[in-house]
Formats: structure tokens, C-alpha cells, sequence
């Protein structure tokens, strides 16, 4: 059987300090996971964080990754420099991205192409807004996003990771049932299903407002592969629970 992967997802935030602390008390905490586990962290800080998880069971991941593969592109980190610094994850079209950066399915799906080529796995977000949940598109929407992936990957993608990340859900304490999750997990695991006879083995992570209270109940969801976590990442004691809660 697949493990499970427990995913933070630091965003926005700490400082050398901060991330230090955080990963000193993460390490010192973490016994054995029944999981792998990952630290998606802001990209300056990555040859930082390379250095205070060598040794560790923890898997380093970025944020995003560019479409493209080098050259005149300012401000754009590619896989094959994220590759140095030993990471092996990218999160590719978190909505955060897809909302603020304007990123389209189109160029989502060229950066998991990217990520592959370059030997870094990318974690595609997918997820739906809260208004296409009340005119009841979620599912039509989450499939397209994933389909665009699938459309430009081809038999590569068994090599990916999903995230199905409900926008309303994030960063707003708003998580989904344990029913809407493994719904909307069951519609994915089908469409990756028939895409790929190497399917079973993607990992389909649920995301939005995951905590030490709600982990165990979603993760015990047939088709819920472990988590992709925000703010309860920030917190050692959470994330720490959060990875507990695995078996
Ligand atoms: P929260 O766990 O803070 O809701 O964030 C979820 C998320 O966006 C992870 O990528």
C-alpha cells in the first residue's frame, strides 16, 4: 500500500530564526512516521532549510516552479535549480498562485511538466471557489484543472502528486466534511484512474484548514492520501500531531 504524505505548506511566512526553531522542535519530536513528510518553504530559504533537514526523514518542496526551463525570465526559479538545492517536491497551481498570478491551467500543466523533466515531483493543486461549489460545479472544475495536467503529462502522470484543496476551505477554518473531501478525492482518483494504469500509485493529499483536531477523521478517508497544511505547519506541536494522526 501507498504511503501517506503529510505536506506543510509554510507560505508566506518565517525568517532564519523562525525556521530554525521550528525545524529543530519538528525533528526533535518526530519519531519514526508512519508517512513521509514534507516542508514546501519559501524559496529563499530553501538552501537554509536543504542544510537543517539533511539527515532527516523530511523531504524538502518548494512553492512553485517556472514553466520554463532557463533564460530571460526575471524572478523565475527553475527545476533544475531547485533540483541543487535537493528539493524534491513543487507545488504547481496553488489557488493562492492561481488567483494572484493569474496562473492558468495551461501553464499549471507546463510547470508539473517542468517539475517532471527537471526530477522534481510536482504537487498539483486543484480545488474550487466557493461560489462554483454553490452552483454545483465543484466537480467540473476540479476535473477540468486535473485534466489539463493529465493532457500535457501523458503516461507521466503516475509521477505526480494531487492536492484537492476547496478554496473555502483555506486559511478560513472552514474545512470540508470528511464526506465533500472524499467525494471530490473519489472523482479525482477516478479521472487519474483512467488516465494512467500506473495511477493507483499517485498520492492524493487533501488541503484547507487540515488541524490536529480534524486530521485523523480525513485521513482515514479511502481515497485521502495525507495532507497538504497551511497554518497548522507553523505550529511544531500541530504539524507534529497532524503527522501523528497517520497509521
Ligand atoms: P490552511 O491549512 O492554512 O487552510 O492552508 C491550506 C493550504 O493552502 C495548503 O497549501
Amino acid at each position: 500500500m501507498k504511503k501517506k504524505l503529510i505536506a506543510g505548506n509554510w507560505k508566506m511566512n518565517g525568517s532564519l530564526a523562525a525556521n530554525e526553531a521550528l525545524i529543530k522542535t519538528l525533528l526533535a519530536g518526530l519519531q519514526t512516521p508512519a508517512c513521509q513528510v514534507a516542508l514546501c518553504v519559501p524559496a529563499i530559504y530553501l538552501a537554509q532549510c536543504q542544510t537543517l533537514l539533511s539527515a532527516s526523514s523530511i523531504d524538502l518542496g518548494s512553492q512553485d516552479v517556472s514553466e520554463h526551463e532557463l533564460g530571460a525570465f526575471t524572478g523565475e526559479i527553475s527545476s533544475a535549480m531547485l533540483r541543487e538545492f535537493g528539493v524534491r517536491y513543487a507545488l504547481v497551481g496553488h489557488s493562492e498562485r492561481r488567483q494572484y498570478h493569474l496562473e492558468s491551467d495551461a501553464a499549471v500543466a507546463l510547470k508539473a511538466q517542468r517539475a517532471l523533466a527537471g526530477g522534481v515531483t510536482p504537487i498539483v493543486c486543484v480545488g474550487e471557489t466557493l461560489a462554483e461549489r454553490e452552483a454545483g460545479r465543484t466537480e467540473d472544475v476540479v476535473r477540468r484543472q486535473l485534466a489539463a495536467v493529465i493532457h500535457s503529462n501523458g503516461h507521466c502522470i503516475s509521477e505526480i502528486v494531487v492536492a484537492y484543496e476547496p478554496v473555502w476551505a483555506i486559511g478560513t477554518g472552514k474545512t470540508a466534511t470528511t464526506d465533500q473531501a472524499q467525494q471530490v478525492h473519489a472523482v479525482l482518483r477516478a479521472q487519474l484512474n483512467a488516465a494512467s494504469p500506473l495511477a493507483d500509485r499517485i498520492q492524493i493529499l487533501y488541503g484547507g484548514s487540515m488541524n490536529a483536531a480534524n486530521a485523523a477523521q480525513l485521513l482515514a478517508q479511502p481515497d485521502i492520501d495525507g495532507g497538504l497544511v497551511g497554518g497548522a505547519s507553523l505550529k511544531a506541536a500541530d504539524f507534529l500531531s497532524i503527522i501523528a494522526s497517520v497509521h
